[in-house]
Formats: C-alpha cells, sequence, structure tokens
C-alpha cells in the first residue's frame, strides 16, 4: 500500500463540542482541501474527541472513499480480542466505510498479551476488514516482538507511529535501524508540535533556512523528517492556507547543507533532570515528587491504560520511551513544569525515586 509522504493529523478535530455541528462543515471541507492537495493519509483514532474524529472523517470521505488511506486507532482499553472486535466496528461506522486501510494500536497495554491482541487484527486483515496493521508508541522490544510475531503469521507490521520532530529524535533513534531491516514505515506524529513557537538559537537556523530556500519553517522542518528514508508525517492544521503550505512539502527537498545545518542546530537537546526540580503540570498535586510516596503515585494513574506501574516495569527494563518536555516555571524559576508526559514522568520517579535524573528536553 503506498501513503502520502504528508499526511493529516485530526486528533483535535471535533475538539469543541459546543461548536460541532456549527464548525461541522468547514472542518469537513479543510479535510477536503487537505486530500486535494495532496495530504490522502489521515490519521485519526476511536478515543480522538470522543469518536467526532471518525465521524468528520466518514463525512468528509464518504464520497471519495477510494482516493484516501485511513488510518485508525484503537484504545488500549480495548486489546482483547472482543475488544478489538467492537473497535472496528465503532470505527468503521463513524467512518462510513467497510475497511480501514491502516489499523493502528494506539499504546501498548501489557495487561493484556501482544498475541491476543495481534491474532485479532491479523483475523481481521485475513477478512479484508483491515488492509495494514501498525503499532503506535511501540519501543524497540515490543516493535520486536510485533514482528516477530507477524512474521510466524505470514503477515508484517506495517508502521510504526511514533513522535519524531527537529527536537525529539529519541524515539526514532531508538527504533529507525530496525524499521529499516524489516521494512516498517516510521510515521512522524507530533511533527510541529512546541517546534514553531520558541525562541530560541535553533529556531533561528530553522528560519534562516526556510527564508533562503523560500518555504516557511514549517515547510523546512517537514522536508526535514521526510528527507529520512522510510519515514511519513502526519501534521494537523485547522487553516486552509496552512494546509495548501503543507500540500508543497515534498516539492522542494532540502539540500545536504540545510540538513547538516539544522542537524547541528538540534543536536544532543535531551538532558538529564533531576526529577524534585520538576513539578506536575496536574493542579491537583502540583507537588515536588519527593513528598510522594510510591502509593500515592500509582494512584495518579487508576483511570489511564497504560498505568504508571506497568511504565514503570518498561522503564526499569531500559525502555524509556521518550523524554518528557518541561519548561523553567515563570513563577518559581527553580524549578520547571511539566508540557508533555506527566505519565512517563511519575512511571520515572515510581521506578527510580525522587534523588534521580530524568531525560527531558527543555522548551
Ligand atoms: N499515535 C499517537 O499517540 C499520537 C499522539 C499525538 C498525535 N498523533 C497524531 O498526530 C497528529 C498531529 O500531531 P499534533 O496535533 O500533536 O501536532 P502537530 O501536527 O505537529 O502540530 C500542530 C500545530 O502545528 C500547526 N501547524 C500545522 N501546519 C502548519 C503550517 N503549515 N504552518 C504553521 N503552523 C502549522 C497547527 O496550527 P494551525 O492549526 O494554526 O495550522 C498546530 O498548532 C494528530 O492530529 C494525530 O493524528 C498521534
Amino acid at each position: 500500500m503506498q501513503i502520502s509522504k504528508i499526511g493529516q493529523g485530526t486528533g483535535h478535530k471535533g475538539e469543541h463540542l459546543e461548536t460541532y455541528n456549527k464548525d461541522f462543515d468547514s472542518v469537513v471541507n479543510n479535510i477536503l482541501a487537505g486530500v486535494e492537495n495532496g495530504l490522502t493519509l489521515i490519521d485519526t483514532a476511536e478515543i480522538y474527541c470522543e469518536g467526532r474524529s471518525e465521524m468528520i472523517i466518514g463525512a468528509a470521505t464518504k464520497d471519495i472513499r477510494k482516493e484516501v488511506k485511513i488510518a485508525s486507532k484503537f484504545s488500549p482499553t480495548n486489546h482483547k480480542r472482543d475488544g478489538v472486535l467492537n473497535s472496528i466496528e465503532g470505527s468503521m461506522n463513524r467512518l462510513c466505510t467497510d475497511y480501514i486501510d491502516l489499523y493502528q494500536i494506539h499504546w501498548p497495554n501489557a495487561a493484556v498479551p501482544l498475541e491476543e491482541t495481534l491474532t485479532a487484527l491479523f483475523d481481521l486483515q485475513e477478512e479484508g476488514k483491515i488492509l495494514e496493521v501498525g503499532v503506535c508508541n511501540f519501543n524497540y522490544s515490543q516493535l520486536k516482538n510485533a514482528m516477530e510475531f507477524a512474521t510466524s503469521r505470514k503477515s508484517r507490521i506495517y508502521s510504526a507511529q511514533i513522535k519524531f520532530n527537529l527536537s525529539d529524535q529519541f524515539t526514532y533513534k531508538a527504533i529507525s535501524s530496525f524499521c529499516h531491516e524489516n521494512d516498517i514505515k516510521i510515521i512522524a506524529y507530533s511533527p510541529l508540535r512546541n517546534l514553531l513557537n520558541q525562541d530560541n538559537e535553533r529556531l533561528r537556523v530553522l528560519t534562516r533556512i526556510a527564508h533562503s530556500s523560500g518555504m516557511s519553517p514549517a515547510q523546512v522542518a517537514l522536508e526535514w523528517i521526510i528527507s529520512h528514508r522510510g519515514v511519513y508525517a502526519i501534521p494537523e492544521s485547522s487553516k486552509l492556507k496552512h494546509i495548501k503550505e503543507l500540500g508543497k512539502v515534498g516539492q522542494n527537498p532540502l539540500d545536504s547543507r540545510s540538513i547538516t545545518l539544522l542537524n547541528q542546530a538540534f543536536e544532543n537537546i535531551v538532558e538529564n533532570l533531576e526529577v524534585k526540580l520538576i513539578k506536575s503540570k496536574n493542579k491537583k498535586r502540583l507537588l515536588a515528587a519527593p513528598k510522594l510516596t510510591r502509593k500515592e503515585i500509582q494512584s495518579f494513574s487508576l483511570d489511564f491504560c497504560p498505568s504508571i506501574t506497568d511504565l514503570a516495569s518498561e522503564i526499569e527494563e531500559g525502555n524509556f520511551l521518550q523524554p518528557i518536555l518541561v519548561r523553567l516555571d515563570e513563577n518559581d524559576r527553580e524549578f520547571y513544569e511539566i508540557v508533555e508526559g506527566e505519565l512517563r514522568y511519575w512511571a520515572f520517579v515510581y521506578a527510580f525515586g525522587a534523588n534521580s535524573e530524568i531525560p527531558v528536553i527543555k522548551i
């Protein structure tokens, strides 16, 4: 199956429930504009905006189904066989389709054997309800296990969706060789997130390259991503002007000098930071880590899947998925606040205690 190098992310489509009906047509039209501009891979998930993202995509694509590739995902709470089978029926209904091009595991879930989930997926593939099977947010060993099982079923893992952008190359570095060896496509999510709103030397390098090559910084950041072998990206935009810009990515590949400058500017930005200098962003527990017991930390994730303890076991095995994003606390400049990765932060503290250091990217 061929997919467009740049696709459309839709995690926020249908986000505002109060204006959902009023905005419906304009969001649908934006998706169609994306398709007209070549962004024919559309990424969604059952969980996005409680199914409204899939409903919007269904409305947009029902008359042009063959022109697009729809990638959806099911949640970790639905990893058992019945859960997978129920999830796909719900997604296909909302998406107004009787097949999904790429069906992805949204997050690993250690509580259900991977073989059970994958067996359900490969059975769906044999029935023709899924064309390809993909995974998201898998670390190296989870991906390796998935690929081994797929091979035993004479099938394959088509893609691994990971967070990958100029300022977060951590997971890419961990899995890219394996993906190349096994012909697994890498789909970069959040390829622009928290990148363009910074004020630092790295962004100035990006902006200079953009000016000299007649592109916008967003286009350069995406050209850089797809300059990597076997890598695709799914930016999300709510603006027609930006969507048209995204459609031009791929037409103006970066020269090797620009790639080198970007690699140098964004090199080694992962650093280790004492966990006790980081504050949770959740207002209910604005506490520095040392004050909390393991039991209290565990209780933070009762309604999350994967749980803090599942993530902590992976981290203890050396599989930290990706650094957390932090920024200086404006009101208390000795501390940092978490921008992304709250659960991973607490899993890390659970695993290694409050005197440890955690990999972070400061923005
Ligand atoms: N598998 C997973 O666990 C996972 C996790 C997160 C995300 N995802 C997927 O990845 C998709 C994208 O991720 P994301 O929404 O986190 O981040 P993103 O697409 O990297 O960033 C979105 C931001 O980029 C801006 N933008 C887009 N095009 C632009 C352009 N041409 N010029 C300037 N700014 C531009 C958007 O603003 P405007 O709206 O103003 O254009 C928006 O603020 C999601 O929709 C979802 O499908 C998957």
